[in-house]
């Protein structure tokens, strides 16, 4: 039986290598394959694991949208992010999950010990990533959120979306990303860096030594906008803890099995070798 990850491109999806390790370990006969498909296509993949032809799928660019918008069963955090990555078959109902959040948050514990609970955290992008992690910060109840966009009217939609929420929100200028004292985690939800020449532009010094400059991006293992704050003495992290995690909660979706610390740390030194 198969499982897919499916998007347009999607040659360079990783998710192929980690599930099938793990299948592997777990002794399944699934296999996890890649699968470019069009957007006439989304119905018949939601029908497949209804009639348990396949078992769930995992969704990237550009059609985590697209699966909210067609699910009727969504978990709150794709409901809140208004955004679909795993869909699988619960009672007969394929539902829609989105692990994004959930996966960045348990990366963070486990490589850098941190809580995002009480933090005051900037995010920089208000993309699909973003909705995502935020929705989750929320749950884990951040103090408050400054966002940081280069096109206003998306940064001011994302705060409009998650505003009725305990968490305080504010915003900062992308031309001038200043962040005060208070800071104590940055996220770089934005594609900025997947080039290795790009960086943004981030005023380091009003931080203290002890602020997390965090990048969901894995390739290049180090953009340049980590290497400037690890030059200046902080502490970064990249992207890779947050797909393995990611995986992990949809690995759990699909079989129940809740993976060990061992098959996470496995599954993330095949993925370091491989790029
Ligand atoms: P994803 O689902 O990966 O988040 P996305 O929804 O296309 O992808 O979001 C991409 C994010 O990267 C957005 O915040 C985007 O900013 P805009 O809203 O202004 O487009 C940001 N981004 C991409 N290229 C950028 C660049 N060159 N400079 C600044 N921000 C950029």
């Amino acid at each position: 039986m198969k499982i897919y990850v499916i998007g347009k491109p999607i040659k360079h999806s990783m998710s192929p290598i980690i599930h099938n390790y793990w299948l592997r370990k777990y002794s399944k006969s699934h296999v996890y394959e890649k699968k470019e498909v069009c957007k006439d296509s989304l119905k018949k993949i939601i029908e497949q694991i209804k009639t348990k032809k396949i078992v769930g799928v995992n969704v990237t660019i550009p059609y985590k949208k697209d699966f909210y918008n067609l699910l009727e069963n969504l978990s709150s955090n794709a409901k809140n992010s208004k955004a679909v990555n795993t869909l699988y078959l619960k009672n007969d109902n394929v539902y829609g999950e989105n692990t994004d959040g959930i996966g960045y948050c348990k990366a963070l514990k486990q490589e850098m010990n941190y809580e995002v609970k009480d933090k005051n955290i900037l995010v920089l992008g208000s993309g699909g990533a973003s909705f995502g992690i935020i929705s989750e910060l929320i749950n884990r109840k951040a103090s408050k959120i400054i966002v940081s966009n280069r096109t206003k009217i998306k940064c001011n939609q994302l705060i409009e979306n998650f505003r009725n929420n305990k968490t305080k929100f504010e915003k900062m200028e992308w031309q001038k990303i200043e962040p005060s004292r208070e800071i104590d985690l940055i996220i770089n939800t934005t594609s900025v860096g997947m080039k290795e020449n790009e960086q943004i532009n981030i005023d380091t010094k009003n931080l203290e030594k002890n602020t997390i400059f965090s990048d969901i991006i894995y390739s290049p293992k180090k953009t340049r906008t980590m290497k400037s704050f690890e030059e200046k003495g902080f502490l970064t992290q990249n992207g890779l803890g947050m797909l393995i995690f990611q995986a992990a909660e949809a690995f759990r979706l699909w079989f129940g099995i809740n993976l060990t610390k061992q098959d996470i740390n496995e599954a993330k030194r095949i993925c370091e070798t491989t790029y």
